[in-house]
């Protein structure tokens, strides 16, 4: 390894969507680009992140570019603190720099922030690097991926809730509003990475994955996921029949790429936990209305689907790893990291 060679720029909340724009057109962008023009301009709305904090980690192989870390910023809830963790959400250099140590070089600049650090979404080399850096505390969250096959197994299941369709008016919305900002506020015992209605309705604002009709070049050469043949985030707010009272709200993501469709039930709340079931109902009606291949749904609906049977045959418990690198002995990541409950829309997950 000659890290000599190498250098490394640091980039800003503030100056991350000039600094997409200004790399289009710059030669050393030509084979690695570093962010999307879209997802620069998503991320610099994060309403968890300061204009100063820094976001993505360039490397430089003398003037060339070859490789880039990004960072996002996220909370942490305790019991009575809230603080700043940041999650790795990309990594990637070019293939003939990889095997160098220049992966590690990026992953060392990022501790040197100083900042509570968190990744999820990895890998298994990426696991293997970030474990040989000092990431820690490894942990899983357990979700589950239901495989219809075709709908018939989902229509079948969704004829014996019939009832349930008359307990609740849906209403799809272009954000959720303020007015059920309740999870913080009720789930103040729960240490978690805060996801709260502002961050979703970023997220429901401002994919950076889109659909590819209407998809503008906004980049060169990107490694992740940018454009699919769809991609659009449901947004339904939970009205009782009255269609006045509040009953709740959820969040899916409908994905589809050749050919095959994921219908992803990310975000849900209910004022009453036993409207929890109108969550794993709707994920399924949905999941017809887009003959959808795959359901995933989150631990908290396991036992709305084990209700089913037939579908309990057709579906997958997968885990999800998260390692974490606190800034130090007693930062509240070191602290909290143990009694953490992950969620399933943590990180950049639900983007995607
Ligand atoms: C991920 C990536 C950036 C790593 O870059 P790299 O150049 O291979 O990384 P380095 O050479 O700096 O580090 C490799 C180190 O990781 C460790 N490592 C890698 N894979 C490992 C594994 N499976 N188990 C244990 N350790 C592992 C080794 O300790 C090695 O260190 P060593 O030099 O002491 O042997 C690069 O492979 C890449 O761009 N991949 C494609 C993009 C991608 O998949 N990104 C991840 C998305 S989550």
């Amino acid at each position: 390894m000659n890290n000599d060679l190498i250098t490394i720029q640091k980039i800003k909340l503030q100056d991350l969507v000039e600094f997409a724009r200004n790399s289009l057109d710059d030669p050393a962008y030509g084979d690695v680009s570093p962010i999307s023009l879209l997802r620069a301009e998503s991320q610099s709305k994060n309403p968890q992140g300061e204009p100063d904090d820094i976001v993505l980690l360039v490397a430089f192989y003398k003037n060339l570019c070859i490789g880039y870390l990004g960072l996002m910023p996220g909370r942490l809830t305790g019991k009575h603190s809230v603080s700043t963790i940041y999650w790795m959400i990309t990594l990637y250099l070019d293939a003939g720099y990889r095997g160098k140590g220049y992966g590690k070089r990026l992953l060392s600049e990022m501790q040197q922030l100083g900042v509570d650090l968190v990744a999820t979404g990895i890998t298994r080399n990426v696991e293997g690097l970030c474990r040989s850096m000092g990431f820690r505390h490894p942990a899983e969250l357990p979700y589950y991926r239901l495989h219809p096959e075709n709908t018939s197994y989902l229509k079948n299941a969704v004829k014996h809730l019939t009832p349930v369709e008359k307990t609740f008016f849906s209403k799809p919305v272009n954000q959720l509003t303020e007015k059920i900002n309740t999870p913080a506020a009720r789930q103040d015992s729960v240490i978690s990475f805060q996801r709260d209605i502002n961050t979703i309705n970023w997220m429901i604002r401002n994919p950076w994955v889109v659909s590819r009709q209407g998809a503008q070049e906004d980049v060169k050469q990107y490694f992740f996921s940018r454009v699919r043949d769809l991609f659009e985030f449901v947004a339904l707010e939970i009205f009782a029949p009255d269609e006045q009272t509040r009953k709740g709200y959820l969040v899916l993501s409908v994905s589809r790429n050749k050919n095959s469709t994921t219908i992803k039930i990310l975000d849900y709340y209910f004022h009453d936990p036993k409207d929890t079931l109108i969550a794993g109902y709707l994920g399924m009606k949905w999941s017809i209305a887009y003959g959808a291949d795959r359901l995933e749904y989150p631990g908290g609906l396991a036992a709305f689907f084990e209700n089913y049977p037939d579908l309990r045959q057709l579906t997958k418990k997968k885990k999800r790893l998260y390692l974490f690198c606190p800034r130090s002995s007693n930062s509240p990541l070191a602290v909290l990291a143990e009694k953490v409950e992950l969620k399933y829309s943590d990180s950049d997950t639900a983007f995607t």
